[in-house]
C-alpha cells in the first residue's frame, strides 16, 4: 500500500495511507486568495448601488442640444420621457417616481449578466464563497449545482442572450442618431463616448459563450460549413477576453451614463468637434 505524510504534519508522524489526507486547517494556501472575491463583491456591489440610484432618479438621461441619451434610459417608451428621447415612440403610461424608464430592456440585461457563466463563477465564489478560490473549502455544507430550483433557471442563459443582442441594437441605434443634429451631422465628445460604449457592449455580448455555441455548436463537420465554421473561431478568439469584456463594460456603461448625466445636468460642458 502506498503511503505518504500528511501536509503540515510534525516531524517522524506516521505516514498515512494514499487517499485524502486529513489536514486540521480549514486551506494550506498561504496567498491572498481572499483578495479576488472580497474585490469582486466591492465592485458589483459598488456598480449595483450606482446603477439602482441612477435608474431610479428619472432625470439627467437625456441631452436634448446633442441628442445624447444614456443607455441605463433606453428604449425610453413612457408618457414621462422627454419626446426627442423616445426614439421608438411613448406607448407606455406616465411613470411613478423611482420606476425606471428603461424597465424594458433592464430586466432582460440584468438577466443576462446574472445567468452569464463568467459572471455565475464570480458571484459565486464571492458572495455565496461556493468555494472563494481554488483549494479553499466551500462556504456551505452541500453542493447541488444547477440542476434544481432555484439555480436551474441560469439555463435559460441563451435566451437572455436573444434579448441582450436586439437591447444592443436599440443601443447601437441610440449612438447613430445622435450624429444627427438640427443643422446636419454634428460630433462631440458625447458620440464618441457611445460609440465607444457600444461597440464594447457588441464585443460583450458576441463573446457569450452561448453565441459561441449558436455558431458552431453541433456541428459534425466544420468543413462542411466553412462560414458558421469562421464564425466560431472569431467568437472564440473574444470569447477568451469574456471576463475582461465583462468587467470592461460594467465601467464603460457607468462612465457613458455619468458623462450623459454630468452634461444633462450642466455639470461640464461636452467638447464639441463638429457642430
Ligand atoms: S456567458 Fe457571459 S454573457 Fe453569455
Amino acid at each position: 500500500m502506498t503511503t505518504r505524510t500528511a501536509p503540515g504534519a510534525a516531524p517522524g508522524a506516521q505516514p498515512e495511507p494514499a487517499g485524502r489526507p486529513r489536514i486540521g486547517a480549514k486551506t494550506l494556501r498561504t496567498d491572498r486568495w481572499w483578495l479576488t472575491p472580497l474585490l469582486t463583491v466591492i465592485g458589483l456591489s459598488a456598480w449595483l448601488l450606482y446603477a439602482l440610484i441612477r435608474t431610479a432618479m428619472q432625470k439627467y438621461y437625456f441631452v436634448e442640444e446633442h441628442g445624447y441619451l444614456t443607455p441605463f434610459y433606453s428604449p425610453c417608451m413612457t408618457q414621462s420621457c422627454i419626446p426627442e428621447a423616445a426614439h421608438f415612440g411613448r406607448p407606455l403610461p406616465e411613470f411613478p417616481p423611482l420606476v425606471p424608464y428603461g424597465i424594458l430592456a433592464l430586466p432582460f440585461l440584468l438577466g443576462f449578466r446574472l445567468t452569464c457563466y463568467y459572471y455565475r463563477k464570480a458571484y459565486y465564489r464571492s458572495f455565496w464563497l461556493s468555494p472563494p478560490a481554488c483549494a479553499v473549502p466551500d462556504g456551505h455544507a452541500k453542493y447541488t449545482g444547477e440542476t434544481r430550483f432555484p439555480l436551474v433557471f441560469q439555463n435559460i442563459h441563451r435566451y437572455f442572450f436573444y434579448a441582450a443582442a436586439i437591447v444592443s441594437v436599440i443601443n447601437t441605434y441610440d449612438a447613430i442618431v445622435a450624429f444627427r443634429g438640427d443643422e446636419g451631422f454634428q460630433m462631440g465628445l458625447g458620440n464618441l463616448i457611445l460609440v465607444g460604449n457600444v461597440v464594447l457592449l457588441w464585443a460583450y455580448t458576441l463573446s457569450c459563450h452561448s453565441c459561441r455555441h449558436i455558431a458552431g455548436g453541433r456541428l459534425k463537420h466544420f468543413s462542411k460549413h466553412p462560414v458558421r465554421y469562421w464564425l466560431w473561431t472569431q467568437i472564440s478568439k473574444l470569447n477568451t477576453r469574456h471576463m475582461e469584456l465583462a468587467w470592461i463594460t460594467l465601467g464603460t456603461l457607468a462612465l457613458t451614463d455619468a458623462y450623459v448625466a454630468l452634461v444633462a445636468a450642466d455639470a461640464i460642458p461636452d467638447l464639441r468637434f463638429i457642430n
